[in-house]
């Protein structure tokens, strides 16, 4: 063969492996059969071996290359990962229903349902059609790229079917205003699910089970793992699959069906069980409908997602903490099972709160055994009656956390013993005080160790604290020791730890030492967001310290702010402003930070910004004054991130605008006094295009 006749045949052959992978992962046409891609792909790479120069990165075989990485590199995602928030059942539907109801005034909602897939959420980038990058949600702002692994999933396209081929059966003014909308767009991203097929998963497991590797509780833990595995080649072997679900960049779709349509028409599989519903009562039956298909889908899922069809009224709608207002999760009850309880451990928390957690025969609950589960507070094991030596029903809530729902008082022999809370702190002996709390708008009372230096708070903060860090290779057994040891006293003393410290410890390898000492100093450098949530304080969470670092932008300013400053930050309450006021003020925690800084630990500079700074508000400093009649503060500091402002709470004269709704007062009086644009709230929304 010559080569100009390799090349054709190349052209061919990438064209044909091309619309049989179409067909096949897109179209779920079983006439593209694996017997004849095989073949293709065999020829192809004979060719592509004997004509090395002809091979180009196209070539839908090109998955597998690269070499094994060291470790997987940081991304920051153009527009924030969300999730969703949770339904079990058709009440807290309706209850959805109506809180969106209330703010998009329409008299009639369309949704969209589809199959919530069970695996791990993943962004995937294309540069003029071409595959160049692929990520994990992260922590929704930073993923990790994992470009090299997502490559070797067939069912993700290489290559975007930018010509539009195999497209007669769509729509033909969408396809016309994708096919516009491909001329003007460069960099396209879609984001979706990469599952493990039930069948490759129990294959897996067989084969690891065989060989003495670790054998995965169920297929999202075995997808999530495959893809956290350096080697591409591994990745490889696992057979993973993808679905999309979601169209991040704007390529004219106006409903989020449309979004699916135009995923599947660029090359990506998309679910084949959707549907437009035009009441709850069609989602309702189509939840059931799909409840009882759940079996025999080829993957799991854990429910059908439910949202706003209506884009325009969806990005209206905005996001509440991690997830959109406009679409929900409508999930499936946990699975449940019967055990023993045979002890109720105590667990003392960060911050010095005594848990009663219940310690049961194990059992298996959807593939997952159980052991543990957490009974929270005293009131707790009242409301279950629950005594020790019961038999218990269990679930794991969202399918995840482990739960006890119930109690089977028939079950009793008369052996059972009734529980009581202890009176001091199990680990330092101290006393336990009962103090008031609020948890998620419900008071209660809590047990706390009343010993400020309880051994087992500070373990747990120092938990907390190397978890914040990322520095997965000190796990609790080893903080725990190093602390026996005299290595450390407090979390600071990590970050000075040497390599001859540790291979000192008994049975600690040279090996093992290095690692963690070198994995604690490529981890010292730390976003500011991460920083202050690895502090610990009190009632601050992942959600609050981005808040607070979007807000001050240094920690500097955070620890010179007032009670007040901090007050009125949106999303932040009293208690918890209070909290890390009084934080603050404590000498001992700012000796602590400085020793941290001492230690080599260094803030980013780049301070951790809210969502993408593109959008009409794009680089603008805006506050919000007064009441605005279409929305809520919250929202409107919603809506103000998304069209890429910061939110400002006070006026200065670097304040690009003031937006001034009803009876506002000295902030509107101060932006006119230092010449600040004032906007009225249409003049807003025009902006913010709503
Ligand atoms: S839409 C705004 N659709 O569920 C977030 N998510 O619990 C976009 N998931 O992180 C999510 N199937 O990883 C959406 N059909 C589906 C999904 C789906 C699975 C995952 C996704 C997300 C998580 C939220």
């Amino acid at each position: 063969m010559t080569k100009s006749e390799a090349q054709q045949r190349i052209n061919k052959l990438y064209e044909q492996i091309d619309d049989l992978r179409y067909r096949y992962h897109v179209l779920d046409d079983p006439s593209a059969t694996d017997e004849v891609y095989d073949s293709l792909a065999k020829e192809l790479k004979i060719l592509e071996r004997e004509f090395p120069d002809l091979a180009n990165s196209n070539s839908p075989l090109n998955r597998v290359g690269g070499k094994p990485l060291d470790k997987f590199v940081k991304v920051r995602h153009t527009a924030r990962m969300l999730s969703l928030n949770d339904a079990f059942s058709t009440e807290e539907v309706k209850e959805w229903e109506e809180r969106i109801k209330k703010l998009v005034p329409v008299q009639h909602l369309e949704y969209f349902a589809e199959l919530k897939f069970d695996g791990l959420a993943t962004s995937l980038v294309y540069e003029d059609g071409v595959f160049a990058r692929g990520a994990t949600r992260g922590d929704g702002f930073m993923g990790e790229d994992i470009t090299q692994n997502l490559k070797t999933i067939s069912a993700i396209p290489l290559k975007l079917n930018l010509e539009l081929k195999y497209t007669e059966k769509f729509p033909r003014d969408l396809k016309q205003r994708l096919a516009r909308a491909l001329s003007l767009t460069g960099r396209i991203e879609v984001r979706g699910e990469a599952i493990m097929s039930k069948h490759a998963f129990a294959t897996l497991n067989k084969e690891q089970k065989k060989t003495g590797g670790t054998e995965f509780a169920n297929p999202r833990n075995a997808a999530a793992g495959s893809l956290r595995q350096l080697d591409p080649q591994v990745v490889a072997a696992r057979k993973l699959s993808w679905h999309a679900y979601q169209l991040i960049t704007d390529l004219g779709q106006t409903t989020h069906e449309e979004e699916h349509l135009i995923c599947a028409m660029l090359g990506f599989p998309t679910d084949k069980h959707t549907q437009v519903c035009g009441t709850l009562d069609e989602v309702n039956n189509f939840r059931e409908k799909i409840l009882n298909l759940r079996q025999q889908l080829p993957y799991e899922i854990d429910g059908v997602v439910v949202q706003v069809n209506d884009r325009e009224i969806f990005k209206r709608l905005g996001v509440v903490g991690k997830a959109p207002r406009g679409a929900i999760a409508f999930k499936f009850a946990a699975k449940k099972a019967t055990t023993v309880v045979e002890e109720i451990k105590i667990q003392v928390g960060r911050q010095g709160n005594l848990t009663p957690v219940a310690v049961m025969r194990p059992v298996e609950v959807g593939g997952v055994t159980i052991t543990h589960a957490s009974l929270h507070n005293e009131d707790e094991i009242k409301r279950l009656g629950l005594k020790i030596g019961d038999t218990v029903v269990v679930q794991r809530a969202g399918d995840v956390i482990p739960q006890i729902v119930e109690v089977l008082p028939k079950m009793r022999s008369g052996k059972e013993k009734t529980f009581h809370m202890p009176t001091v702190c199990p680990v330092c002996g101290f006393k336990a005080e009962r103090q008031m709390i609020s948890e998620g708008g419900e008071k209660g009372t809590a047990l706390i160790c009343s010993n400020r230096r309880c051994p087992a708070k500070d373990l747990k903060q120092l938990e907390h604290l190397v978890n914040a860090f990322e520095i997965y290779t000190i796990g609790p057994k080893i903080l725990a020791r190093f602390k026996d040891e005299g290595l450390i006293t407090d979390a600071a003393d990590i970050f000075t730890l040497k390599k001859e410290d540790l291979v000192g410890l008994e049975r600690f390898g040279e090996k093992s030492a290095e690692n963690i000492i070198s994995s604690i100093n490529s981890h010292k450098i730390i976003n500011l967001a991460k920083f202050i949530q690895a502090l610990g304080i009190l009632h601050v969470g992942e959600e609050t310290a981005i808040d607070l670092a979007a807000h001050f932008g240094s920690l500097e300013k955070l620890k010179a702010a007032s009670f007040e400053e901090i007050d009125s930050i949106p999303n932040i309450g009293g208690a918890v402003a209070k909290s890390l006021y009084d934080y603050f003020q404590d000498k001992r925690h700012l000796d602590f930070i400085e020793r941290l800084i001492q230690a080599g630990v260094k803030l980013q500079v780049t301070s951790y910004k809210l969502p993408a700074k593109t959008g009409p508000l794009a680089g603008k400093k805006v506050v919000v004054t007064g009441m605005l009649e279409s929305m809520s503060r919250e929202e409107a500091k919603a809506a103000v991130r998304e069209a890429g402002g910061d939110w400002v709470s006070s006026v200065s004269k670097n304040t690009d605008y003031v937006v001034a709704g009803e009876s506002a007062g000295s902030k509107l009086a101060k932006a006119k006094a230092l010449g600040v644009r004032v906007l009225n709230e249409k003049q807003f929304l025009d902006i913010i295009k709503r």
